[in-house]
């Protein structure tokens, strides 16, 4: 039986990177991938530009069942890093807002990177070759795949989520958690449009394709999260940056609240406007703020939209203030992992050694990248996670 000091199961983000990392540290690694092509999620990301990385990286922006996991890996293998290997690759890239690092050209520079860093390594790749099997044996492991088996002492997971299962996606790595012991954090589609169902839809259905600054805010038992960012209304429910975000702390049944004037103390407003230009209806101060469209959706139904801001009791102009700042909406669903950026929950990370993504239950074994539960924001912090996480387990094989 063909023997190697690693095999790595899973050729996406975090598995090229690490077994790059161990093959230049002169070890025998042998890399799998069941997919036609590499590196698919790399190659779709980011509009094709692939979001690598964000300059501003710390474990709160993760959700996990045990937040602090994620840090040591982080704090030794840093954005900075990456960049550098970027940049010896002479990959051109940019910021775009919020800190998040794409190139310039093409997520496919990020892909031959990886890909080049694994010939320098030495690294052995199967591709496409389904890893079917992962069974101990006589101390060490035995990798049963489509050409074969392979002996190895450490065999690395590394087999990503469930999102996307038409370039890929497999269940493989939480099925070997299972086998091996190990428990599981709920799986759930992350950073994914929400649904709202038909009734609750019905008043914002025409807004479909608009987009505006909002601020949206969930309390669930993934805790509280909120975003300020662009909330894109669509057919169905709600998507764009905010919406994706919040769908990774959003539970079913749980309501969102949603400011789509963030930042702006609307009863402050109406009140100084009623006492400078008291005949201006509350239709338009509003309309100057939001598209025409989102302002007469939320004002539908007002008794006294027509009369002008003098006509007001202070009060009433407090109350309609807060409530249009505090729009309510339950999703009953999202788009499910079709659409879904990422998975959120995975191998738990409680029984994982955080300096090198081994298995505290099954010596040798090790889980990296989205297999494990560590789930990033949107804006470059996932594949930070692939590229830390890759690090600290080749670091430590
Ligand atoms: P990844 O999914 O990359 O790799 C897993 C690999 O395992 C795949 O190649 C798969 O074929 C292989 N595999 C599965 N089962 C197997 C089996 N049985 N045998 C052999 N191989 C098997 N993140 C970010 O930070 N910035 C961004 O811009 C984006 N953009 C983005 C867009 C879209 C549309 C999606 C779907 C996702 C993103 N992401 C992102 C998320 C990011 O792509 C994701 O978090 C990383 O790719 C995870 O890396 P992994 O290596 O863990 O899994």
């Amino acid at each position: 039986m063909l023997t190697f000091d690693a095999v790595v199961i899973g050729a996406g983000a975090a598995g090229l990177h690490a077994a790059a990392l161990a093959g230049q540290r002169g070890l025998a690694v042998l890399l799998l991938d069941h997919a036609a092509k590499l590196a698919e999620k790399i190659r779709i990301s980011g509009g094709g530009r692939c979001n690598f990385t964000n300059r501003d990286v710390s474990a709160a922006n993760f959700a996990s069942a045990n937040p602090d996991f994620c840090r040591s890996a982080l704090a030794r293998y840093t954005p900075q890093d990456f960049i550098a290997l970027v940049e010896r690759h002479r990959i051109a890239w940019h910021e775009k807002h919020k800190g998040q690092l794409f190139c310039d050209r093409s997520s496919q520079q990020i892909i031959d990177m990886l890909a080049e860093e694994c010939r320098r390594g030495g690294v052995e790749l199967w591709q496409p070759c389904r890893v079917e099997a992962v069974r101990h044996e006589s101390g060490g492991f035995v990798v049963d795949s489509e050409r074969g088996s392979i002996a190895a002492p450490q065999p690395v997971v590394a087999t990503g989520g469930l999102s996307i299962p038409q370039i890929g996606a497999s269940d493989i790595g939480y099925r070997l958690a299972r086998q091996f012991g190990h428990r599981i954090v709920d799986t759930r589609p992350a950073l994914v449009p929400l649904t709202v169902k038909g009734d609750a839809w019905a008043p914002y259905a025409g807004l479909a394709g608009v987009a505006v600054p909002a601020d949206v805010h969930v309390e669930s038992d993934a805790g509280q999260a909120r975003f300020v960012e662009d909330l894109l209304f669509t057919h169905r429910g709600l998507s764009g940056p905010a919406a994706l975000q919040i769908s990774t702390f959003w539970r079913p049944g749980v309501p969102l609240a949603i400011d789509l004037l963030p930042g702006e103390d609307l009863a402050a407003l109406l009140r100084r406007v009623k006492q400078d230009e008291p005949r201006r209806k509350l239709a338009s101060v509003l309309a100057e703020r939001l598209p025409r469209r989102v302002a007469e959706v939320l004002l539908a139904g007002v008794a006294h939209v027509e009369r002008p801001l003098a006509d007001w009791r202070d009060r009433d102009l407090a109350s309609e203030a807060r409530r249009l700042q505090h729009l309510e909406l339950v999703p009953d669903g999202t788009e499910g992992y079709r659409k879904a950026e990422v998975t959120s929950g995975g191998v738990d990370t409680r029984q994982l050694d955080s300096r090198t993504m081994r298995s505290k239950l099954v010596p040798g074994l090790a889980f990296i990248g989205e297999v494990a539960d560590v789930t990033g924001w949107l804006g470059g912090y996932n594949f930070q996670w692939a590229w830390a996480s890759a690090a600290a387990c080749a670091r430590g094989l």
